[in-house]
């Protein structure tokens, strides 16, 4: 069987899933395993090649199942270990009924079906069997699997080890009566950080990514992995907050000293057997330079990270949960700056907008309004899908979903993160004013627009109570649009979202130029004058190392395609193009209300030759002038090729 000539997971289309949120087979409020294999088929047919679910381990909820207390068991409100292998059967089965001929293998529509686990490793539950037994004794064998120190006593009171605040508010240590002393939690309480410095605790890690491996499933979502080495000694971090005593402490434990050497040994010692999907969580940090060491294939590291620089956009410093303009510009140059990093290098992209910790981005970086919904819904999918990267799309994105209303009050906000960051303001502002009933309809305004719960009310699929998602008392209302928005009545019109998902997965995987990338020059000169050479083979000469001439198949370097910016300093309209050798995709994308004319005649040379594929208003070809008007919210895409393969 010939090898593809180029990793299945670059094309791939990774659907994530919120169980929690999915569907309810059960009637028990909450979604399950068994729901996800009922909707397995609907899945394949929007165009999805990758299932990742957020975790479904046992868990006591701290943080919605991030807080794990036993890594190798399902959670029984998701089902049993034996469902997750009927699910896993379920979505092999029908990648694989798609593998009609091995010799096809390089075609991007031939993915297998697969599974993508979560795994959430830097730290785990309290209740877990592994902290139970650290916790127990200073002397017990597991007491180094996790951080513990003593308090430090000041002014004869007694503080936690250093002032470091968790990233869910207050200290990031918690004091353990058995013992006296604190342990570290980066995140809520319940969520005790490993001591990946200890060699036992990375061992025993492996064995636990060996068991979902043995277990069949095919990738890893590494959650916060730039956060497992702290620096030595655990300095005070500086006080730049000066409402409170715990200070952010991102610079002491993000991208840390020994965190390569850890990343390169999961490597060694659990990746590098299997051809896996790898892909890090990497918050806290913008540096390219810093997050390109998990990604360069050199490293053996990671194949790809999930940057933040786009999802904080819109976020001040204080708190991802509060709300600052953004404009398009900075976002044109953000996307542009990720699209074109280390090409050469061999950098790749984990392309995503929505996930289970943002709000919704029809909401964020669209327009939610009854009008232009659907439309920037549509606009927002192409950005997505034209870009260089392994696509990612979120539950309820393929249907448009948008952020619950401002009118909600402060108790459908379920999530920790809210509810802390509510709590911490609340005290802050009784305190300061002295009276118990203080304003905090400005943090509802920001929370209604930023805040992670949009993102995890249940999916909606039909016009049928809590839109169908369950026959019993959902965990999380759901979002009052549902009887006019649900996958029912989008399936089948050809004007919803859903269907122009569907067609734009399907352009995206017909068009290898808009996935990847690369400055290789592809010479069809040479490949006339070499008549001895295959058809099938073309020669291509690296820009940045011209002396070394690469011999790929055809079809591997049509995969190939750079970003250009065109119109860099635009406020309306985001414009670019991919290019690989002979073929180009024009990418027009108007982010506002209101016609825009813009002149492409003198940013591309000519619009000859290019063929419309896709636009959010038509399905009939528009064909391109050198002026074009794209209207509110339009985008289009276009492509040319000069010459035929
Ligand atoms: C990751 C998860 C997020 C969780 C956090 C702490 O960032 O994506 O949902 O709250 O880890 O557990």
């Amino acid at each position: 069987m010939s090898k593809p000539p180029h990793p299945w997971w670059k094309s791939a289309i990774v659907y994530q899933i919120y169980p929690s949120s999915f569907l309810d087979a059960n009637g028990d409020g909450t979604g399950d395993l068994a729901g996800i294999i009922a909707k397995l088929d609907y899945l394949k047919d929007l165009g999805v090649d990758v299932l990742w679910l957020s975790p479904i381990y046992r868990s006591p909820l701290a943080d919605m199942g991030y807080d794990i207390s036993d890594y190798e068991d399902i959670d029984s409100r998701y089902g049993t270990l034996e469902d997750w292998d009927r699910l896993l059967e379920g979505a092999h089965a029908r990648g694989m009924k798609l593998i009609v001929n091995p010799g096809l293998f390089d075609r991007m529509d031939l993915v297998l079906t697969l599974w993508f686990l979560f795994l959430p490793i830097t730290y785990n539950d309290r209740q877990h069997a592994w902290f139970t037994a650290s916790k127990s004794s200073k002397n017990d064998p597991k007491r180094d699997w996790y951080i513990w120190r003593p308090g430090k006593v000041v002014d004869g009171e007694e503080l936690p080890p250093n002032n470091w605040k968790s990233v869910f508010q207050g200290s990031a240590w918690e004091r353990d009566s058995a013992t006296g002393e604190y342990y570290l939690h980066l995140f809520v309480s319940k969520q005790p950080d490993l001591n990946w410095d200890n060699p036992v605790v990375r061992s025993a890690v492996w064995d636990v990514m060996r068991f979902w491996v043995r277990r069949g499933c095919d990738g890893f979502r590494m959650d916060v992995i730039n956060c497992i080495s702290k620096t030595d000694d655990l300095p005070d971090a500086p006080l730049v907050d000066h409402t409170q005593y715990y200070q952010p402490a991102t610079m002491y434990y993000v991208n840390g000293p020994q965190v390569h050497k850890y990343m390169k040994q999961m490597h060694t010692e659990v990746l590098s057997p299997h051809d896996l999907i790898t892909v890090g969580e990497t918050p806290f940090t913008h540096e390219a330079s810093e997050l390109a060491a998990y990604v360069l294939p050199q490293n053996r590291e990671l194949n790809m990270v999930f940057q933040f620089e786009l999802m904080d956009i819109d976020s001040p410093s204080e708190s991802p949960l509060l709300r600052k303009p953004w404009t398009l510009k900075e976002l044109k140059a953000i996307v542009g700056r990720w699209q074109q990093f280390m090409h050469d290098d061999g950098f790749w992209n984990a392309i995503y907008i929505e996930n289970h910790d943002q709000a919704r981005s029809v909401s964020r970086f669209g327009n939610d309004s009854a009008q232009w919904r659907a439309v920037s819904a549509k606009m927002l999918a192409i950005l997505q899908i034209t870009q260089a990267g392994t696509l990612y799309v979120y539950q309820g994105q393929e249907l448009g979903l948008k952020n619950f209303p401002r009118t909600w009050g402060i108790e459908e906000y379920n999530d920790v993160a809210s509810q802390n960051y509510w709590n911490l303001i609340k005290e802050q502002r009784q305190k300061a004013q002295g009276k118990e009933d203080v304003e905090m309809s400005d943090l509802l305004n920001s929370f209604a627009q930023k805040a992670r719960d949009h993102a995890r009310t249940p999916m909606q699929w039909n016009a049928s109570p809590h839109g169908g998602f369950t026959t019993g008392t959902p965990w999380m209302r759901v979002n009052d649009d549902y009887r006019e928005w649900n996958a029912e009545q989008q399936i089948g019109d050809e004007t919803s979202v859903h269907a122009f998902w569907k067609r734009a997965l399907k352009v995206r995987k017909a068009h290898d130029t808009l996935v990847s990338r690369s400055r290789y020059v592809l010479l069809h000169a040479v490949v006339l004058t070499q008549p001895t050479l295959p058809p099938f083979i073309s020669i291509c000469i690296s820009a940045s190392t011209p002396s070394i001439p690469l011999i790929l198949t055809r079809a591997h370097a049509k995969i190939y395609g750079d970003f250009v910016m065109l119109l860099e300093t635009h406020e309306q309209v985001f414009a670019y193009t991919r290019n690989y050798g002979s073929t180009s995709a024009l990418v027009l994308l108007n982010f506002k209300e209101g016609k825009v004319e813009v002149d492409l005649g003198e940013v591309i040379g000519g619009v000859a030759g290019y063929t419309f594929i896709l636009s959010n208003y038509e399905n009939e070809a528009i064909g391109l002038e050198e002026k074009v008007t794209p209207s509110d919210y339009e985008g289009r895409v276009y492509v040319r090729e000069a010459l035929s393969n």
